[in-house]
């Protein structure tokens, strides 16, 4: 099978991870995938995380299977986290992951829409291929514009106008991965707005909720559409916000016209799922139930959570100050207005392969530095070199 086949290329993001470890340099830095570091540059459990662990490893009585779409206590949990409150005309599965979520949705659009989701220019590596995989055709609308950093908005809402009925349309609930560029609460009100007039579906990746300003303030995308009353899927993740990234913890939520159309969309919800993955993988899932069903546990996760959006913020003011005071040629100012984990740096090419094979600073090759990474231990060798990067 496999003899005169060329291997594939490495994962844009998780390739580099590959990469970075196998590099013996004692000075690498890993600013690749998304990822939160602490000030001493691990990835801990949370605190919170630990204590349901403990709680769930004492009450534990079975590893029987999941239901296909997770328990009803999970998606009711996931539904007050993205709505604020269990919404009637909805359905929650649990998924393996984000990324689960995503392509069940994809399965999902395949057979229901019109076959073809627009997302934005760019996007996260792995989106295209997600919809692609799953049978999509997958079209761009622009987004970003290099030469503000910023939202190419003209551009934008020409776009959304254009999209025909039926098409599905992927839009990053907060902390845009990889611009870091948000929408306000007022361009989410007109995305909806077109939404509703125009008949496209809205599809809401929320892999950062809590990372942007905050749990509440980051869901005004999803709020918007909710108050139109129009259908549309949102995609959740739980490996940033509680740092669950291996236990693959994710949900897709089906918001249908009423609540006797959201039942028939979670019949093929599960029929799809049953054919991918079964049912989902129990353990973060639990996690985050225990978490949010208890309001002791869930105060300290929402601390811990601040505290990791508050970091990131300080090393954005740091990165853009380091890289001011050593002169590079460009206004930094766009590194502290960027929201999330990511800052879309603008470094070409031949800067991101220079940090990369001269200084060991691994980033991802749109230019895209993962802030989250940054510590003050590594600052200075990552400003130091960036500077560099630009005297070509
Ligand atoms: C990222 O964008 O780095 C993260 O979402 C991790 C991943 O799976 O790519």
């Amino acid at each position: 099978m496999w003899k005169s086949v060329e291997a594939a290329p490495p994962d844009a993001i998780l390739g580099l991870t590959e990469a970075f470890k196998n590099d013996s340099r004692p000075e690498k830095v890993n600013l690749g995938v998304g990822v939160y570091k602490d000030e001493a540059g691990s990835t801990p459990v949370l605190k919170a995380v630990k204590k349901a662990e403990k709680l769930l490893l004492a009450a534990e009585k079975t590893k029987s299977y999941m239901p296909i779409a997770g328990e009803a206590a999970y998606g009711d949990e996931v539904q007050k986290m993205i709505f604020g409150s269990v919404c009637d005309r909805a359905g929650t599965a649990h998924t393996p992951g984000g990324t689960g979520a995503l392509r069940l949705a994809g399965e999902l659009l395949k057979a229901f829409s019109s076959k073809t989701i627009w997302m934005s220019n760019p996007t996260w590596a792995n989106h295209n291929n997600i919809f692609a995989a799953a049978g999509l055709t997958v079209k761009e609308y622009p987004y970003y514009n290099p030469a503000t950093k910023s939202l190419d908005s003209e551009g934008f809402f020409a776009a959304l106008e254009k999209i025909p009925e039926g098409d599905a349309v992927l839009l990053h609930a907060c902390c845009h991965n990889p611009t870091g560029v948000d929408l306000t609460a007022d361009q989410w009100t007109e995305v909806a707005k077109l939404a509703s007039e125009k008949g496209w579906v809205p599809f809401v990746d929320f892999a950062y909720q809590g990372f942007g300003e905050s749990l509440e303030a980051d869901r005004a995308g999803v709020e918007a559409m909710l108050n139109t009353g129009i259908e549309f899927l949102v995609a959740s993740s739980f490996s940033k916000n509680f740092g669950l990234y291996r236990e693959r913890t994710g949900a897709l939520t089906v918001v249908a016209g009423s609540a006797d159309e959201a039942a028939v969309a979670m019949s093929y919800v599960k029929k799809t799922a049953r054919v991918i993955y079964s049912n989902p993988p129990a353990h973060g899932g639990l996690i985050v139930t225990a978490i949010l069903q208890d309001s002791g546990l869930s105060k300290l996760w929402q601390k811990e959570l601040d505290v990791m959006r508050d970091r990131i913020a300080g090393m954005r003011i740091a990165l853009a100050d380091g890289l001011k005071q050593r002169g590079v040629p460009m206004d930094c100012s766009f590194i502290t207005q960027q929201k999330g984990m990511f800052s879309f740096s603008g470094l070409n090419k031949e800067q991101v392969d220079f940090l990369r094979e001269e200084k060991a600073i691994y980033i991802v090759g749109s230019g895209r530095i993962n802030v989250a990474g940054l510590t003050p231990g590594n600052m200075n060798t990552v400003c130091d070199a960036i500077a560099e990067s630009f005297k070509g």
